[in-house]
């Protein structure tokens, strides 16, 4: 997965400004192995990283952080960017169908977090707004089930 998620990130650098810069540290994560739908992971990656961008634009400069690890029997991956957190209060409404805070004029309907959620459900993962991360700006966290630890689980039921 780390792979994959270097040469998206890769693809993806277009979408940022120059003035904006995109890390991805897959730390000492290793290779996690998830079972994913490269196109979708691909959308939701994309989604997350346009919000940042877009969450970013009255900043002169700023990071956009995509980060890898390994936690427990999932791969967890996070992306942090500078600015502004998601008020509290908002941080259910997010993921509502048609909800959103930015002008109509822009590109921005609403529909991105719900459809990510979506995705990251499908593959029996999670995507949540990260509460524990103290850093300020705005963190979005996706958990994946490792390949590995499912098949495990299929293998002891046959046994
Ligand atoms: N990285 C972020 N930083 C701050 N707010 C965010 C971020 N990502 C999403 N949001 C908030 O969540 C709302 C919903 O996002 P999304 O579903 O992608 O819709 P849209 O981008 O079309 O507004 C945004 O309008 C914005 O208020
Ligand atoms: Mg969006």
């Amino acid at each position: 997965m780390r792979a994959e998620v270097e040469s998206q990130a890769h693809d993806l650098e277009a979408l940022a400004p120059t003035r904006l810069r995109l890390v991805v540290d897959g730390g000492k994560a290793g290779e996690l192995r998830v079972r994913a739908d490269r196109g979708f992971l691909k959308i939701l990656l994309t989604n997350l990283i346009e919000n940042a961008v877009e969450a970013m634009e009255h900043l002169d400069s700023g990071e956009i952080r995509v980060e890898l690890q390994r936690h427990g029997r999932h791969a967890m991956l996070r992306v942090h960017n500078d600015g502004d957190a998601v008020p509290e209060k908002l941080r259910r409404d997010i993921f509502r169908s048609g909800f959103s805070t930015k002008s109509t004029r822009k590109k921005g309907r609403g529909y991105g977090l719900r459809f990510c959620r979506r995705i990251a459900l499908a593959h029996h993962g999670t995507l949540n707004y990260d509460e524990s991360d103290l850093r300020p700006g705005a963190s979005f966290v996706l958990t994946l089930p490792l390949e590995r630890e499912r098949r495990a689980r299929k293998d002891s039921r046959h046994e």
